[in-house]
Parts: C-alpha cells; structure tokens; sequence
C-alpha cells in the first residue's frame, strides 16, 4: 500500500447526517517509537500491547452544511472544549486529501476518557485513533462500494497515525507493530497486529500504571521527536530498535520472560537516555520514578518474579508481568510503590483486543 491507496475517491454525499461512536484504548509501547520523518514516518520500527481499560469513548454527529470551511466542536466529558481545537484542526488539515467529506459535514465531536484527565496519561493514542475510527464509519456510511473490515482498520491506522503517531497501534490488539522492519509483516503507514507466534506466557499480561507525576508533560511528544534530527546517538538507536524488535519477537514466541524483562527495560531506559542526551537535555523522570525502578529491582531479585518496568516520556512507571503473578505483584504495588505515586493512585490494566464500535 503507498499512501494515495488511501484516497477516497467516490462517496454519496446525498446522506444529510448520522451519528457514531467508537472506543479506543491507549496502547504501551515495549520497543519504543521515538524520532519521524516528514508526515508522521517513524525513523524506526515500534511494538505494543494493546490495553483494556484506559480508553477514550469519542461520538461523532455529522450535520450536512454548505460552506466548505472545515467545521466542528469538541465537547470534553459533557463540556465545550476549546483546548482541543488546534489539535483536531491539525489533524483534519493532514487528513483531509484521504477523507474529502471532512469539509461536506460539520461534526460535534463528543469524547471522554476512562482514566482521570490530569493523570499525566497520554490520550493522543485512545484519542486519536477513536476519532480516526469514527471518521472510518462515516466514509462506510458514505462509500458507494463495500469497505472491507480488513481495509476499514488499515484506513483507521492510517488516519489516527496523522493525528499521533502512536495511536496508529491502538485500532487493534494484542500486539501491534508499526514502522518497516525485517523481521515482521509492517508497514510505516499504519499498524499491523503482530503476525508472529505468542506464547501463553503473554497471554493476559498486565500493566498497572503508577501515577507518579499527574502534571502537564515537560516535553511534548513532538518536541521530543524533534530532537531526534542529529541527536548524536540517533543511527545507533534506530538500529538497536530494529535489533530489539528482532529479540522480541522470538521472545514473544518463546515465552522466555527473562529475556523480554531485558529487552523492554532497556527500550524504557534508552529512550530516556536519548532525551539526556539531546540538546536541549531533559530529565523526565523524577526522584519517585527511581524509588519505585529500584523496589521493582531488588522485588525480583527476591521473589524469582518476572515484574518488569517501561516508561513512556513522562514519570509515570508502567509495571508489566504475567497474570500467573497478579495477585503478588498487586500486593507488593499496594504495600510497597503506591506510597511513590501522587495521592497512592495507580490504575490497573491489562492487554486488550482493540478498539471497538458502539451499536
Ligand atoms: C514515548 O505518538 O505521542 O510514547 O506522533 O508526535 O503524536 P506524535 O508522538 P506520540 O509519541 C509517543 C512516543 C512514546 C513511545 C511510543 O509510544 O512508542
């Protein structure tokens, strides 16, 4: 597929109005995506566990109008928003070509999220990839040709991809890779459900989410992306990428959990290095971040666990291990690293199947 695939090039627009609704959950990457090219390309491939329950839940009402101005309005859990404007306007700008009918309707955009707002989660991912799955059905509602499912999900990607990179990989589940690698079926245009063998081992895997630092980022995802373009260690961390994604994928088949421990700290930990590392430099984790990676430590090293930690670009700590090890680990969480997160709140998760329509 090249991306002029994805031109919608004849569609009804007799049709007056309708309404839809999506869900989409968040997704957290275990090789991470960190620098891109022009149009949303990644420099370098990525892999993620879909997750359940932090999710965005987005309705969208389409009114036929006559003016060809783009035109929306955002309602946040119930109330007008205006904070979020700039960002859709970007993305139906970067869209529009691929879905011409943006500028036939006008649409009230009505979103919330399961998780708490200022929780310092990203919801560029759930939310991006909602709207892109609701703009999917109003292009079905609208074809004049059958959309296949299998094309409806590769349009969804594609679409949420330029709005947020990452919220490409939250349309399906379990596992989602995105950017041209060798060792998978891929593409940099849209996610793909990982093709490789799973192990049982990964079967239910679970992601509680500390909340460390429920602030405004210090760094947008965007700026820190940026610093990408001749970061001096950029080449070699672009490779090692693909070299981990290599590593996992056999791991993922395997069920060698000690390995995958290895590979997916390591990504959270090269990925904040490369921000130390760039000019301007950032320090995103802060000292409660370290408290808990250390407990997380010296927990595994006692109790022969498989507990391991990524970390996206923030401070929050996401703690990944095995279903067969939920109720320890939710013990040692709740005794042992709640008393680093703000307030004591953390929200627990776990790998999910993908977004999913309202009827
Ligand atoms: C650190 O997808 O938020 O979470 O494409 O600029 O919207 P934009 O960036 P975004 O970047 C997420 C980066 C990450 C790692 C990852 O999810 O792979």
């Amino acid at each position: 597929m090249i991306a002029e695939d994805f031109i919608l090039k004849n569609y009804n627009s007799n049709i007056e109005r309708g309404a839809v609704k999506w869900e989409s959950p968040s997704n957290i990457a275990l090789v991470k995506y960190w620098g891109k090219k022009k149009n949303q390309i990644p420099e370098n491939p990525s892999i993620s566990f879909t997750l359940s329950n932090c999710k965005t839940i987005t309705k969208l009402t389409y009114t036929k109008k006559e003016s060809k101005n783009f035109s929306f309005e955002v309602y946040f859990e119930g109330e007008k928003n205006e904070a979020f404007k700039p960002k859709i306007q970007t993305f139906f700008e970067r869209i529009e070509e691929y879905v011409p009918f943006l500028r036939d309707y006008h649409f009230k955009i009505e979103t919330s999220n399961t998780f708490p707002h200022s929780s310092g989660i990203a919801s560029s991912a759930s939310g991006m990839s909602a709207l892109a799955l609701c703009l999917m059905s109003v292009e079905r509602s609208l074809s004049v040709v059958e959309v296949a499912d299998k094309v409806f999900k590769q349009k969804a990607s594609f679409l949420a991809r330029l709005g947020s990179g990452s919220a490409c990989r939250s349309i399906e589940g379990e596992l989602v890779v995105w950017g041209q690698n060798e060792s998978t079926e891929s593409s940099d245009l849209y996610g793909i459900k990982f093709d490789g063998e799973v192990h049982p081992n990964f079967k239910d895997y679970q992601d509680t989410i500390l909340l460390v630092d429920k602030g405004e980022k210090q760094v947008s995802s965007t700026v820190g992306h940026k610093l990408m373009f001749g970061h001096p260690f950029a080449e070699q961390r672009f490779a090692q990428a693909h070299d981990n994604l290599a590593k996992l994928k056999t791991v993922l088949a395997s069920g060698d959990l000690q390995t995958f421990v290895k590979i997916v700290e390591s990504e959270a930990l090269t990925l904040h290095a490369m921000m130390m590392t760039s000019m301007p430099y950032f320090i995103l984790m802060k000292p409660n971040t370290l408290e808990i990676i250390n407990k997380i430590w010296k927990y595994r090293a006692e109790n022969d666990s498989n507990v391991c930690f990524t970390l996206d670009a923030g401070a929050n700590v996401h703690v990944l291990y095995p279903e067969n090890e939920k109720e320890s680990v939710l013990k040692f969480i709740k005794n042992e690293l709640a008393e680093f997160c703000q307030n004591g709140h953390f929200i627990t998760d776990f790998i999910g199947k993908g977004a999913q329509l309202h009827n």
